[in-house]
């Protein structure tokens, strides 16, 4: 009787991305290699690099999955108000940026941060109640996350330029793009009255710090 061939998994080669011809562990045939050396990361030299990279990511994978669920809590209270479409092309630019970043750790294996699921309540409760204050409530909200994500995506091009620009080209051309996209939003709510929330200031600055402890912690959990 004719025994069905073994399939080799594919899925291996496509995760792993390897640069040389690896074999199935069971039937050693060759998997089909990958069509690229690697991704947007390059392979870690050691721990240490790979310690810095995996923080990075979990970071700024956390930072753009709480963007879509501030942006969820706005539409939420304002959808069907006149600012609602303006909300959404803001929050489909964040749902590209998480899709992105959802693929960079998926190929590189890097968990996301255990405090996802408090992301998830948190961010949706901010951007429902800064929404709740009006048009001018969730656009002071909007320039007060952004501005935090804008400057923490500075902070990691500066430290991604210190060490190595060649190395981690491509990481860094994800950055600045998506930097540039939080600017933009940024923009638009300073453009759509966000200062003209009575006591903009107070709600900014609160907004602010508990960007900087989200970024923070999740960082490290
Ligand atoms: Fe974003
Ligand atoms: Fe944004």
């Amino acid at each position: 009787m004719q025994r069905a061939a073994h399939t080799a998994p594919r899925a291996w080669s496509q995760i792993v991305g390897p640069a040389t011809t690896r074999q199935c562990l069971k039937c050693r045939a060759s998997l089909r290699p990958s069509t690229r050396a690697y991704g947007v990361l390059p392979p870690p030299r050691d721990g240490e690099e790979k310690d810095m990279l995996d923080r990075i990511l979990r970071v700024d994978h956390a930072g753009e999955y709480g963007a879509n669920r501030i942006y969820a809590g706005q539409m939420a209270v304002l959808g069907r108000s006149r600012v609602g479409p303006l909300i959404q092309e803001m929050w489909d630019q964040e749902k590209k940026h998480l899709e992105k970043f959802n693929e960079i750790l998926a190929e590189n294996r890097v968990r996301p941060t255990a405090l996802l699921p408090l992301w998830n309540i948190a961010g949706f409760a901010l951007g429902a109640s800064s929404a709740l204050l009006g048009k001018e409530g969730a656009m002071a909200c909007t320039v007060a996350v952004e501005e935090s994500i804008s400057e923490h995506y500075n902070s990691q091009i500066r430290a991604l330029m210190e060490k190595d620009p060649e190395r981690y080209i491509e990481l860094l051309n994800v950055i600045k793009e998506f930097r540039d996209d939080e600017m933009e939003h940024h923009d638009t709510g300073l453009a759509h009255d966000a200062e003209t929330l009575p006591g903009y200031w107070l709600l900014k600055n609160a907004i602010q710090l508990g960007c900087r402890a989200a970024i923070y912690v999740s960082q490290r959990v």
